[in-house]
């Protein structure tokens, strides 16, 4: 009976030895699911984040412009032209870009800057330069379209250190205000005088119509240039 209970008993502990194993076995598998799981789970997130990193970069133009692309790109070359011009009585040779505007010219490349830009397109006549005596807009006139032709700007108004009269009597008629638009107006009421040394008010002003002043100092700008006329003015 012992025997046997003890047997029975050996055979309650192989059984609980057996169930302990079993136990273990399954905890063992367990683990090994647990763990297998984790670095599914591991290998998901870190493949999915960087699936969205790569998403969340922007792709524009990745293709085209690669680095090698921009290392390899040359910079276009820009069409120029030599041109002869006199400017302000001096005869000048001078290679421009074919881009290159007339201000341009004169402003950045013979440091003439009396001529100014306000719009920079065809508008307000702050850039007015002569070119063969007729007013033009230098922000709108291609430099190349001077090839061999002769410019005027403000800065050849001056003789020998004196103003002309017409500067003399934009002077005295406190034609300038901010001063801004003045060097155009001059140059439009230069040629003016030149081809109609007496004009009228009325002529002064469809003359002076394409130089905008934002002073609105119009009527000191038409008195100055009906006084350097000599003329004694009038509506008609
Ligand atoms: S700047 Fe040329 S017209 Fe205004
Ligand atoms: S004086 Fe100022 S814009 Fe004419």
């Amino acid at each position: 009976m012992e025997g046997k209970r003890g047997n029975g008993d050996n055979s309650g502990s192989e059984d609980t030895s057996r169930t302990g194993s079993a136990d273990t076995s399954r905890e063992k598998d367990r683990e090994a699911d647990l763990l297998e799981s984790d670095l599914t789970r591991r290998g998901f997130l870190e493949g999915t984040g960087a699936a969205l990193v790569v998403a969340g970069v922007p792709t524009l133009g990745t293709a085209e412009i690669s680095p090698a692309t921009v290392v390899a790109q040359e910079p276009a070359a820009v069409p120029q032209t030599t041109i002869r011009v006199t400017v302000n009585g001096n005869r000048e040779r001078v290679e421009v870009e074919d881009r290159w505007t007339l201000n341009e010219l004169l402003r950045d490349h013979f440091g003439l800057t009396g001529s100014k830009i306000g719009c920079n397109r065809g508008e307000c006549g702050a850039c007015t330069v002569l070119l063969d005596g007729e007013p033009v807009y230098s922000c709108s006139t291609l430099a190349v379209w001077a090839d061999g032709r002769e410019i005027v700007t403000v800065e050849g108004l001056e003789d020998d250190g004196d103003v002309s009269p017409l500067q003399q009597a934009f002077m005295d008629h406190n034609a300038p205000q901010c001063g801004f638009c003045t060097p155009g107006q001059l140059m439009t009421a230069t040629a003016l005088l030149e081809r109609n040394p007496r004009p009228t008010t009325a002529e002064v002003r469809e003359a002076m119509v394409g130089n905008l002043c934002r002073c609105s100092n119009y009527n000191a700008i038409v008195e100055a240039v009906l006084a350097a006329a000599g003329s004694p003015g009038g509506a008609a």
